[in-house]
This record gives structure tokens, sequence and C-alpha cells, in this order.
């Protein structure tokens, strides 16, 4: 084992194959490192306190898609953030010696003051200032080596590392300075050619039936100067294309053939329905396995049980050496 790694996600809602690559990355990473992944819940309230979210049933959702993608319970650590109460404890303790100016100045926090105040939501909370915080503590919690994220998540990570160095400093080393895995995630438009996003109806969704997958690669948008098949093609505009870019391997085949207009757009699309079904159906398999009555929740009873067991020797240490 190369180290230890521990990512997070919000159970917000279904995931759709723009979030494919993030969970792929952790499917890979997981025969090599000791991973713990966790469903942070906490992290979903600090932004969604007023919405009244049925968790219990969001967090089922995100471990089955989790699970679909090929995350094996055997090989890796799956539990929910609440359920592992040290989390809550080491933000508290890391809060008390973490300077106000270094959460106010991470990039992202007036930003997304300013942003979601148009949706009419007040995040000028508390909990929402030590959002970084949380997440350095679920970091820290583990004494994890790296933390696979997403390239926003950058600042998060370069201000855990601070606070592991300024807890070492004030109590002796506890706390190793995680490095960040920034993952390769190709970027994927929606059907209609923004971004992919549920909110947009133009995700297709880790769920997706054989049908529906269908539906949507019909619903794309492809190069509206051809009319007919033998009209040369400009795969650059055409959002058939830009999936083709990350299912197909005779992608540039299909370049070549679209440009001479030696392929329709009907042709075309069934070939990238008929890969995105190959991507899409071992999920769908996945999925029935994991889905049936009481496997998602034992899963995450087994995964509370070991993040706890690593957790607690790590708080063990930190109310030790600050002499509580
Ligand atoms: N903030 C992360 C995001 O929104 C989620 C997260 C919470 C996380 N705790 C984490 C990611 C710890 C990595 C490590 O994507």
């Amino acid at each position: 084992m190369k180290g230890r790694i521990l990512s997070g996600m919000r159970p917000t809602g279904a995931l759709h194959i723009g979030h494919l690559s993030v969970i792929q990355n952790w499917v890979a990473l997981q025969n090599d490192y000791e991973c713990y992944f966790s469903i942070v819940d906490l992290h979903a309230l600090t932004t969604g306190y007023e919405d009244r979210l049925d968790y219990p049933s969001l967090r089922r959702e995100i471990a089955l898609d989790w699970l679909s993608v090929g995350i094996d319970p055997q090989k890796s650590t799956i539990f929910v953030q609440s359920q592992v109460k040290e989390h809550s404890e080491l933000h508290l303790l890391l809060s008390m010696f973490t300077p106000l100016s270094w959460l106010e100045r991470v990039p992202t926090y007036k930003d997304q003051i300013q942003q979601l105040a148009k949706q009419g939501k007040d995040l000028g909370t508390y909990g929402f200032l030590g959002y970084p915080l949380l997440m350095a503590a679920d970091i820290l919690l583990y004494k994890a080596s790296v933390v696979p994220v997403g390239e926003d998540q950058l600042p998060h990570v370069e201000l855990c590392r601070e606070v592991a160095r300024r807890f070492n400093y004030l109590y002796g080393t506890v706390f190793p300075e995680p490095k960040d895995l920034i993952g390769e995630v190709p970027l994927l438009p929606g059907v209609d050619g923004r971004k992919m996003s549920k909110s947009y109806h133009n995700a297709i969704s880790l769920t997706a039936s054989a049908e529906e997958v269908k539906t949507r690669v019909q619903q794309m948008v492809t190069d509206p100067a051809r009319l007919r098949k033998d009209d040369l093609g400009h795969p650059d505009v055409c959002i058939v294309f830009k999936f083709h870019k990350i299912y197909t391997p005779e992608v540039a085949e299909i370049e070549v053939n679209c440009r001479a207009g030696k392929v329709g757009c009907v042709a075309c699309k069934r070939q990238l329905a008929e890969n995105l079904e190959k991507l899409i159906s071992p999920f769908r398999e996945r999925r029935a396995y994991w889905g049936e009555p009481g496997r998602v929740e034992k899963v995450l009873e087994e995964g509370a049980e070991r993040a706890r067991v690593t957790a607690s020797e790590t708080m063990k240490e930190v109310r030790c050496v600050m002499g509580l």
C-alpha cells in the first residue's frame, strides 16, 4: 500500500456520467491505497440547512452510485460523516486555534456567499465559514497522505495543510501534511450543449435505462449546417462528437468520415448510444445487486465501524497532546 486516502462527496442527489471520472479515479486508487470514502452529509447541511432534505435516502442513493461504479467495500471503507462523531469533535478542537482570517480568505468563500444570496440563501453562518475546517478535520482524522479532489477544492486542501502545521507547532507532531491528487476530469457537456446538470434536465444519469440512454443521445445537438447525410460535417461544433472523444476508441475514424460526409448523424448517434450502453450496463447490474434490501445499510454500518476505529485512535492522541 502506498499510503492512506480520504475523499468525500456531498449527498445532494443522483449522480450523472459527468461525475463518473471522479468515482472511476477512486476505483483505480483503491487497489494501491488504503481508502476512506465519506458521504459528507454535514457538509451538505452547511449550505442546505433550510432545505429539510431526506438525508437517509440521499445517502443511500449516493452509496449505491459509488458501489455501482465499482467502489468495493472489501477494499475501501465507505461511511457517512455524521455517523462518526469524531469529525465534529476534531472540527471543534481545530477551531480553537484556526485564525478567522484563514477561513475568510479562502477564495470561494465570499464568492459563494454572493452567488447563493441571489437565490435568497443566507450563508453568513458560522457553519459555512467553517466548511473548509470541517473538511480539514475529515482529512486529518484519518491522517490521510493523499486527497483526491477536483481543482476547485485545492484551496481547501491547502488550508488543511496549514492547519496541520499549526497544530503540530502548537502541540507536537501528530498530523502528516496531506498531498492533493487532481484527477483528470474530461469536460462533458449536457445533451443540449450547456453544462451537464440535473437541474438543466440535460444529464445522462448513472441509473439510466437502455431506453433513456438512446433517447438522450437522440436529443443531442449536432452540426446545424448538416441537413443531408452527405453534407460535410463539422465535428468541433457537434455534441455527439464531444462524447465520442471520451467514449469511442475509433473517434479518429468518425471525425474523418463526418468531415467527408460519409457517415450520417443517425448512424453516428447509434454508435455512441451503443458505447454508452456498454459503459452503463455493468453499473446497472451492480446496482441491482447492492440495491437488495439491507445491503447498502450493512456496507455503511460496517464502514462507520471501521472509520471509528481509526478516528478514535487519532482523537486519543489529539486529546492527550492538547491536555484534555
Ligand atoms: N468539499 C468537498 C467538495 O465539495 C467534499 C469534501 C468534504 C471532501 N470533505 C472532504 C473532499 C475531504 C475531500 C476530502 O467536493
